[in-house]
């Protein structure tokens, strides 16, 4: 069914930010993704991280998901840019849901990009661990 959406939901919509992809494979990208329990939909979010300062350079996304999923996205690969692992980890559904004036029928969308930035920022982590040497692990 056609829902409603808000104004910034439809302007996402039209022009989502940072849609794509970038190389699963890069040590420096962490790829999360997720599917929704509630619908059924996945969704794809990736970061760049800076190896040395920790911090999220860029991000981007690919969403086979409805308006409030690609709008959540978008808005988040935003919010991600320039910050730390651990605020990345702070950004709560809420918080998108609020911004985007999302329904509540609408929530789980909102938390597909949270749980998206959780595991994206889960591989990267792994990533890295598994790239240090041994010894470096016990400081
Ligand atoms: Fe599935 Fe919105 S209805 S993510």
């Amino acid at each position: 069914a056609v829902g409603y959406h808000s104004e910034q939901v439809l302007d996402h919509c039209n022009k989502p930010r940072n849609m794509g992809s970038f190389q699963k494979n890069d040590a420096d990208v962490g790829t999360g993704l997720v599917g929704s329990p509630a619908c059924g939909d996945v969704l794809k979010l990736q970061i760049k991280v800076d190896d040395s300062t920790g911090m999220i350079v860029d991000a981007c996304f690919k969403t086979f998901g409805c308006g409030s999923a690609i709008a959540s996205s978008s808005l988040v690969t935003e919010w991600l840019k320039g910050k730390q692992m651990e605020e990345a980890l702070s950004i709560k559904n809420k918080e998108i849901a609020k911004h985007l004036s999302l329904p509540p029928v609408k929530l789980h969308c909102s938390m597909l990009a949270q749980d998206a930035i959780k595991a994206a920022v889960k591989d990267y982590e792994a990533k890295r661990a598994n790239l240090q040497p041994l010894h470096q692990l016990h400081h």
